[in-house]
């Protein structure tokens, strides 16, 4: 286990009926104008922006909005709300949706006090000082934003998919009521839970010994997601699977499930260049690299890998290279049960696109931590990848 320095301060406030506390929450902290961020519209249909809206009014809090964040969320915008933040002299932000929204609030309350461009954060040319307070209300359990300190961000001029953090950035509280991803279609479903997986994973496999607590954790959270997700694409309002799928994201990523270790992140590296060039989701995304890059690098490590097949999919047979083998066989198995795509050719990657992609994922080479990956590393994995 590594030495580690932990501390989450965001608040989570988790369950039935809670959004109705967004308003006293930002009037504890004595703060009277907010902006409103949130997507394309779906929660108008579920009934969450009445539900927030009523309880901003209820305690007197002003408010501004801006609407329309895409998924794969971009510069622009964030520039956009800075714009509106600082014209209207707001106290703090609240997000309202998932990581899209959350990480637009994340990149615009430090953009909001840093007076060159934004982007400069992502690029580490500067590093924030100081942030608006942000408050969140999930609708849709996937990237564990809600309760990091972490933004992704894609500069749509320049092809770059980028992530940044501060501890300034951890969300001050997060509301999550599972019930109202009653309202998600099945493939936003699936996304969530394959993102999740794909954070446990990036956690995991990172090459470091003696992580057994941890292990059980991850194992934990891996079995107990691939239950729920699949009860869901059944029983989509089971008010108990949303509820266990939701914690279970939220833990994969808020920095708990990683202490003592330092985390591999060259999966998401390879699937932020994915998106960024053809805009899928996140966890499509994932779905197709993950299982490729498992394949590149099981070498790597053959005895966790065989673990992963004992304690996941409980393989018994065979060498501890053929049961590894078979477990990452088993995972892709799952995903296209999931309906998820596993193949590049699936979601119409042009073969000759492969090395513009992997110019893109080696800007920052190497990358990973489990094997070290260069450009033609990370060729090789969208190759794998790809059919
Ligand atoms: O825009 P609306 O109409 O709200 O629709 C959204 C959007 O189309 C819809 N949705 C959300 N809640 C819903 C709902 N539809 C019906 N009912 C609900 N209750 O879902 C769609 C996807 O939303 P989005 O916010 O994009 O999803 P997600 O939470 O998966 O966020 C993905 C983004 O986060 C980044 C990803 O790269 C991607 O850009 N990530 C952020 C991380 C972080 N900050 O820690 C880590 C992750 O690894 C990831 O990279
Ligand atoms: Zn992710």
């Amino acid at each position: 286990m590594l030495n580690f320095n932990f501390c989450n301060p965001t608040r989570m406030i988790f369950g039935k009926n809670t959004i109705s506390s967004l308003g006293e929450q930002i009037s504890k902290e004595g703060l009277k104008k907010v902006i409103l961020l949130y997507g394309k519209g779906s929660i108008f249909k579920n009934g969450v922006y009445d539900e927030a809206i009523s309880s901003l009014k209820e305690n007197n809090i002003e408010y501004v909005e801006l609407s329309g964040i895409k998924p794969n969320p971009v510069l622009s915008k964030v520039r956009e709300a800075i714009g509106l933040m600082r014209e209207n002299e707001v106290e703090a932000i609240v997000a309202i949706g998932g990581g899209s929204t959350i990480d637009t609030a994340k990149a615009a309350s430090a953009g909001f006090y840093y007076e060159g461009d934004v982007w400069d954060l992502f690029e580490g040319k500067a590093v924030p000082k100081k942030a608006l307070p942000i408050f969140t209300v999930l609708t849709i359990s996937a990237t564990g934003s809600e309760m990091n300190s972490g933004g992704v961000i894609t500069n749509e001029d320049e092809d770059k998919k980028w992530g940044f953090g501060s501890p300034l950035l951890y969300p001050k509280v997060s509301i999550v009521d599972p019930s109202v991803q009653f309202s998600l279609p099945d493939n936003q479903t699936v996304n969530g839970a394959i993102d999740t997986l794909s954070h446990v994973f990036e956690l995991y496999f990172d090459g470091t010994k003696n992580t057994d607590m941890m292990d059980e954790l991850s194992e934990g959270i891996i079995r107990t997601m691939m239950k729920h997700v699949e009860i869901l694409l059944k029983h989509r309002e089971n008010y108990e699977s949303r509820a266990e799928f939701a914690w279970c994201s939220t833990l994969a990523l808020n920095g708990y499930n990683g202490t003592g270790r330092k985390g591999d992140w060259a999966s998401h590296n390879i699937e932020h260049s994915l998106s960024a060039f053809y805009d899928i989701a996140h966890g499509a995304g994932l779905a197709i690299i993950f299982p490729a890059w498992m394949k590149y690098v099981q070498q790597c490590d053959v005895k966790k890998f065989e673990r992963f097949a004992e304690k996941i999919f409980n393989i018994t047979e065979g060498t501890s290279e053929e049961k590894g083998a078979k477990a990452i066989e088993r995972l892709k198995d799952f995903y296209k049960s999931l309906g998820a795509p596993t193949t590049l050719k699936e979601i119409g990657v042009n073969k000759e696109d492969l090395p513009k992609l992997a110019d893109n994922a080696a800007m920052r080479a190497p990358i990973g931590s489990l094997k070290k990956l260069y450009r033609e590393d990370i060729l090789s994995i969208y190759e794998i990848a790809y059919e």
